[in-house]
């Protein structure tokens, strides 16, 4: 009689590679056909020459005598958005992180400063251009 044991294990281990290339080579294309669209947003804000500080959409605009510096206003702790000046702090509403104008972490739970975001002025010199 003919022992049907290896044929078996032959097939399985032949059935196994089979599928395993044909996973992989599906797999291939849909990592090369995937299609990244990244677009990227240009915000212009006014220049707010006469405040010290201004929050606009998710920036946060800190004019140190006509000399300004745009920081992000997404909390470094989770996220929410800074709205709000005491004093000469940032202070987030969410858990209440403090941060100084140039956005250094004052006071936790964030323990990672404002991000600082790169800008140039417009032609007139009346919008700050970011992106
Ligand atoms: S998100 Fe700002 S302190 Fe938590």
């Amino acid at each position: 009689m003919k022992n049907t044991n290896v044929s078996r294990r032959k097939f399985f281990k032949a059935a196994l590679a089979g599928a395993s290339i044909g996973i992989l080579a599906i797999w291939d294309k849909v990592v090369k056909t995937k299609v990244i669209t990244t677009t990227k947003k240009i915000w212009k804000i006014p220049f707010p020459r006469f405040k010290k500080i201004s929050f606009v959409e998710e920036f946060v605009v800190v004019n140190n005598h006509g000399n300004p510096e745009v920081l992000s206003a997404h909390c470094t702790h989770l996220g929410c958005l800074i709205n709000r000046v005491e004093g000469d702090k940032l202070v987030c509403p969410c858990h209440g992180s403090e941060f100084s104008t140039s956005g250094k972490v004052i006071k936790g739970p964030a323990y990672q400063p404002l991000k600082k975001v790169a800008f140039h002025f417009s032609e007139k010199k009346d919008m700050i251009v970011i992106g």
